[in-house]
C-alpha cells in the first residue's frame, strides 16, 4: 500500500473522532473517494493473469486507461482516453497484473494507429469508443489472450450479472492498486437510468451498478476497460457521477454491440482507411 493510504486513514479517523455516528464520515468519505469513472472502489484484486485480455494504456509509464484485446493486434478502449492526446506517446501493456512494475509476462506495444469514433462527442459522451492498432501482433499465451466482442445488436437485459475490472486508483488520494481489481455489477434498465441522467443516456449506452452502493459504490470502473458479461465485452467504461455510490448517477458504458459494423470496417480497411466523416 502506498503512502496515500496512511493519509487517507488519518483523515478518516480524525473525522470519526469529531463525528462518532459516522454521518460526516460517510458523506465526506464518499466525496473523498469520489469518482469520475476512473477507479475501482470496494472491489477485489483478481488472481494474477486471470483476465488475460486486459490492456493497460500508459503515458510516461503511468496507467491512464484500460482496454480490451479482441484481436492479436487490436485493442478496444474509450474515445475520451485519447481525446486531445497524442497516442504516439502511449504504450499498451498486455499480460500485466501490476499497474507499474515490470513483469516477465508483459508484452509492451506502441500504438500504430488510434481511431477515435468520428462521431465521438465529449460533451454528451455519445460514441465514446476508440480502436487501437498495436505496432505488432501480440503473442497469445496464458497471460495474454483475447476477449470476444458481442454480436451486432445484442442488448444485455436488466439484471444481467457482469464484471468490471481495471487498474484505476482506489481513491482521490491517488493510491494505485497493487494489481488488477474487479467488482461485480448488474445491468440496469436503460429507461430508469436515462431518467437518472436527465435524458443523457442513449440507446448506444448501457448502465450498470453494484446494487450495494454503500460498500462498493458505483465507482467500479476504469475508463476504457471492458464490462464483461458472460464471456464477452458488452460495454466500455465511459462515464459516471462525481459522487461515489450516488444512485442518481449510475455508471454508464458504451454499448459495444452497437458498433460492431464500424469496428469490422475499421479493422478490415485499416491499411487504406479513409476515415468516415461523422
Ligand atoms: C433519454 O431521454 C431523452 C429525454 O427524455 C430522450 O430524448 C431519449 O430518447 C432517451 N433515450 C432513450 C434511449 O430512451
Amino acid at each position: 500500500m502506498g503512502p496515500g493510504w496512511s493519509s487517507r486513514l488519518l483523515a478518516l479517523s480524525l473525522l470519526f473522532l469529531i463525528d462518532p455516528l459516522g454521518i460526516l464520515t460517510s458523506l465526506l468519505g464518499w466525496g473523498l473517494l469520489g469518482c469520475k469513472g476512473s477507479r475501482i472502489i470496494g472491489g477485489r484484486e483478481v488472481k494474477p493473469h486471470s483476465r488475460p485480455y486486459m490492456a493497460s494504456v500508459r503515458f510516461l509509464g503511468e496507467h491512464h486507461c484500460g482496454g480490451v484485446l479482441f484481436m492479436a493486434q487490436w485493442v478496444l478502449t474509450a474515445a475520451h482516453c485519447f481525446f486531445n492526446k497524442d497516442s504516439s506517446h502511449a504504450l499498451v501493456v498486455l499480460g500485466a497484473h501490476s499497474p507499474s512494475d515490470p513483469e516477465p509476462t508483459q508484452q509492451v506495444f506502441r500504438i500504430q494507429r488510434s481511431i477515435l469514433h468520428p462521431c465521438y462527442d465529449p460533451v454528451t459522451h455519445e460514441n465514446d469508443i476508440c480502436l487501437l492498432k498495436l505496432n505488432r501482433k501480440a503473442v497469445l499465451s496464458s497471460s495474454v489472450g483475447l476477449l470476444k466482442l458481442p454480436s451486432k445488436g445484442v442488448d444485455p437485459e436488466q439484471g444481467t450479472k457482469c464484471l468490471v475490472s481495471g487498474w484505476g486508483s482506489l481513491s482521490d488520494f491517488g493510491e494505485s492498486p497493487q494489481g488488477l481489481m474487479e467488482t461485480d455489477v448488474s445491468v440496469l434498465g436503460r429507461e430508469s437510468c436515462n431518467k437518472s441522467w436527465k435524458g443523457q443516456v442513449s440507446s448506444k449506452m448501457l448502465c450498470a451498478n453494484s446494487g450495494s452502493w454503500k460498500h462498493n459504490g458505483f465507482c467500479t470502473a476504469d475508463s476504457g476497460g471492458p464490462l464483461i458479461c458472460g464471456k464477452e465485452a458488452q460495454g466500455i467504461v465511459s462515464f459516471s457521477g462525481t459522487w461515489c455510490g450516488d444512485p442518481k448517477t449510475p455508471d454508464v458504458y458504451t454499448l459495444v454491440s452497437a458498433y460492431i459494423t464500424w469496428i469490422q470496417r475499421m479493422v478490415q480497411k485499416s491499411k487504406q482507411a479513409p476515415l468516415l466523416p461523422c
